[in-house]
């Protein structure tokens, strides 16, 4: 039987440990916990242990906060993870330091975004250099749990996934903020601002996500010469909004990068 170890049961390795064990059939789960305090299983049907007991062909995926790390690598056994793959989702934790902690070249980084908690997230999945196919495709699978896996192989491209994936919901909420207000200061109450808001997102993103559909073509199609929402763009495009969009994206890639040294 295929065996899963997720180290770290905080937001999103509970999240992951879950869409496992429903979406995954003849998985066993097992939850890495030190701390004899937090020991509690997201899952009862995750086997619960306070430290990683390696088995080989073990899929490993480190859910724990990239501070944790160095001690976590630390308090591994040498040669632990010699035959395991590795995938990480630690913020900011490159490959190289990934590999030589760990002492294996089976090493992948993956960006999700907090969607996973709705199976939603947008996740950015970068294998090292040496992870054969089979490795990639069993850690796509794994993370297919918690949304979408796009792979790439050039790592520094997860630095900008950072950006669009990673940070992507919260910076779409910031912009959603702007929505809400507008609705409440018209008249409308706070949980109709609300569903009016995210509806709309919800529909433009399975429109954007038809075949051919493009942002550019969904707000050219929508907008009439001289009608209401030609207007509209029209005042983004005065307020300079797609470069203050395009700054804050490419201010949130720099400091994924600074984070990862
Ligand atoms: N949340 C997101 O949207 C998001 C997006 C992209 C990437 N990530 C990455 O995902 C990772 C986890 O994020 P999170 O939001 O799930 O954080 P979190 O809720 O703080 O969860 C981290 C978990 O790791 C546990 N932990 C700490 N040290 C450990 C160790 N040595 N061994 C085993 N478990 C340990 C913590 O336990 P205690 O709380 O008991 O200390 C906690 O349960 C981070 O590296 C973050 O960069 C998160």
């Amino acid at each position: 039987m295929e065996r899963i170890v997720v180290v770290g049961a905080g937001h999103m390795g509970s999240v992951i440990v879950r869409g496992l064990l429903d979406g995954v059939p003849g998985v066993e789960v097992v939850v890495v916990e030190p701390s004899a305090d937090r020991r509690r299983s997201p899952d009862a049907r995750a086997e619960l242990t306070s430290a990683y007991d390696p088995r080989p062909d073990d899929l490993l995926i480190l859910a724990i906060p990239p501070q944790a790390f160095d001690s976590f690598a630390d308090s591994l056994p040498p040669g632990a993870c010699a035959r395991a793959t590795v995938v990480s989702i630690m913020a900011g934790v490159r490959l190289e330091t990934l590999a030589s902690a760990l002492g294996t070249r089976t090493v992948l980084r993956a960006m999700p975004n907090l969607a996973a908690r709705v199976g939603q997230s947008m996740t950015v999945l970068c294998p090292g250099d040496q992870v054969p196919r089979g490795g990639v495709e069993r850690a796509k699978r794994a993370l297919s749990v918690i949304g979408k896996v796009l792979v790439v192989q050039d790592e520094s491209l997860l630095d900008a996934a950072t950006a669009v994936a990673g940070s992507g919901p919260a910076l779409v909420a910031y912009l959603a903020r702007s929505f809400t207000d507008f609705a409440r200061g018209a008249g409308f109450d706070a949980a109709d601002a609300l569903l009016l808001t995210s509806q709309v997102l919800r529909g433009t993103a399975d429109v954007l996500a038809e075949p051919g559909v493009t942002p550019e073509s969904l707000y050219q199609q929508a907008s009439t010469p001289n009608g209401t929402t030609a207007k509209g763009i029209a005042t983004l495009r005065e307020h300079r909004v797609g470069e203050s969009v395009g700054a804050a994206l490419e201010a949130t890639m720099e400091r994924a990068r600074e984070l990862a040294g």
